[in-house]
């Protein structure tokens, strides 16, 4: 069997043995751990003098190889290119757009630096799979270097609608770099199509059976040809291990820390969401929503908590320290308005914690608030579901544009710029019989375990073996 050759801007941290915050290094974890495998990546440390060294750990069946960044190249890569431009953009937030062209430089850059840091350790019969939105130059950067192996991608946040993409500068030469891989897997079919379109449109490449009957579903992927390429593309919605996660549910609850929630609730029902405190999650509106609610509502008053947490990501960046003043001032202004000697409405929380316990949260709060204003898929809506108990589940509260909407169905799908709508849906959730939240659990639940990680990634690898590996004509941007 083929060795499996994970590449990814961030890694699960070596040390905790763990997945850092981050749907990304959860999936990816997941799907390694079973297979075993060499991955690739940033080891989260910026080098401030000298040149950065490749580090190998061997873990159980896993080799992780992580290297350091030089502050320029974290700087203009990662902050910069990475963050500055494409999550803003692929997140739908063109106003939010910098672009610097340097910036884009050292992306470049960095991605042939790191495919030649790679390029030492491969060997002939390697399937390589490379992840997201830092490391799109990565298989044109391989190719230059004579590496004729399969190499698939898969996009973890949204692809953008054409007219959205066009605003990045040098956007023709990042879907000409994605042409490079044997197959690129992206989180929905509405991504998919956005890829397509621009393929089309923008690069006078073809869809195979044209743009409107092709399929582009996992196992049968379209064929795509532009920049005198061909590959193939599909949607392969990343999953979880629901019953993984139901276990740790179960055992997390009985730990110190979700007994001791438990007790300062009382007898209050509980709402619970959990998100990196990024931009694109939707925390202000949510937060206003759970104000309308307990203003057209009274008898909510003191009834119900809110627990947010929101680990910082991206700290040192405008946008972040934006957000977070933002938010805190929503919050203060909110549990000013309502809280009362022995009750916070809502409890904002910064701390990262362990799945088990997390999983546990999800167990014994009533709803799960997960409302981003874009998000690829959005894990913590799956983990939600997975935690539940079975005889007593919770109701899961979901942005329509979260890309796990298009799987889960029976949840309470919201327009996250409602502050209205979604002040009804937690009002619903809240009231909901339980005849009602179990047959719309048992309906999520299923689909959750049909589709579970080990499905993402076999499926994703399987149409990824039948893609015979092409030389791209590579070369700079
Ligand atoms: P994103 O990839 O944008 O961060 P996802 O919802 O897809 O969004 O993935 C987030 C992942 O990070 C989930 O698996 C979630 O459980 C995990 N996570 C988020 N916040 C924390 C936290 N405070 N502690 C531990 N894990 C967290
Ligand atoms: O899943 C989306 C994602 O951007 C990953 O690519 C990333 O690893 C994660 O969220 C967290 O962001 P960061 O790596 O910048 O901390």
């Amino acid at each position: 069997m083929s060795r499996l050759i994970i590449v990814s801007n961030r890694v699960a941290p070596i040390s905790e043995g763990g997945p850092a915050a981050g749907g990304l290094a959860v999936g990816v974890y997941d799907a390694l751990k079973e297979t075993g495998g060499m991955w690739f990546g940033w080891s989260g440390e910026v080098v401030s003098s000298g040149q950065p060294q490749l580090q190998l750990v061997e873990q159980g069946p896993v080799t992780f190889a992580t290297i350091g960044l030089a502050r320029r190249d974290y700087d203009q890569y990662y902050r910069g290119f990475s963050n500055a431009t494409l999550w803003p953009a692929f997140h739908y937030r063109a106003d939010m757009i910098q672009y610097d062209g340097h910036d884009f430089e050292g992306y470049w850059r960095v991605n042939t630096w790191l495919a030649q840091q790679l390029v030492p350790l491969l060997r002939p019969d390697d399937v390589i799979w490379v992840h997201d939105y830092h490391l799109i130059p990565f298989a044109q950067a391989l190719r230059a270097a004579g590496v004729e192996n399969r190499i698939g991608f898969f996009l973890h946040i949204p692809f953008p609608a054409a007219q959205v993409l066009l605003a990045v500068p040098p956007h023709r030469a990042l879907v000409e770099a994605l042409c490079s891989f044997d197959l690129l897997g992206f989180q929905t079919q509405a991504d998919v199509r956005a890829f397509c379109d621009y393929v089309v449109h923008e690069a006078g490449g073809e869809i195979e059976g044209g743009l409107h009957a092709a399929t582009f579903i996992a196992g049968s992927p379209a064929r795509v040809r532009a920049f005198g390429r061909s590959l193939r593309a599909a949607a392969y919605p990343i999953g979880v291990y629901p019953d993984e996660i139901a276990q740790l549910a179960k055992a997390g609850a009985r730990g110190k820390s979700v007994r001791m929630m438990r007790q300062t609730l009382h007898e209050r029902k509980l709402i619970m969401s959990v998100d990196r405190l990024d931009y694109s999650k939707g925390l202000v509106e949510r937060f206003r929503a759970f104000e309308r609610l307990l203003d057209h509502v009274p008898a909510y008053r003191n009834n119900v908590s809110y627990v947010q947490i929101a680990p910082p990501t991206r700290a040192d960046m405008h946008a972040y320290q934006d957000i977070r003043l933002r938010l805190e001032s929503e919050l203060g202004r909110i549990n000013g308005r309502f809280a009362e000697l022995d009750w916070t409405p809502i409890r904002y929380i910064h701390r990262q914690y362990e799945r088990s316990v997390l999983a546990a949260l999800f167990r014994q709060s009533h709803v799960g608030y997960v409302t981003p204003l874009r998000d690829g898929m959005n894990l913590v809506a799956k983990e939600y579901v997975s935690a539940q108990d079975p005889d007593d589940p919770g109701v899961l509260v979901l942005s329509r544009f979260a890309g796990a909407a298009d799987e889960l169905t029976g949840a309470l799908i919201v327009n996250p710029i409602d502050i209205d709508g979604m002040a009804q849906a937690l009002a619903q959730a809240l009231s909901m019989p339980l005849a009602e939240r179990r047959a719309r659990y048992r309906d999520m639940i299923a689909q959750l375990r049909s589709n579970n990680v080990s499905v993402w990634r076999d499926t994703f690898l399987r149409d990824l073996a039948h893609e015979h590996g092409r030389r791209p004509a590579a070369g700079p941007p």
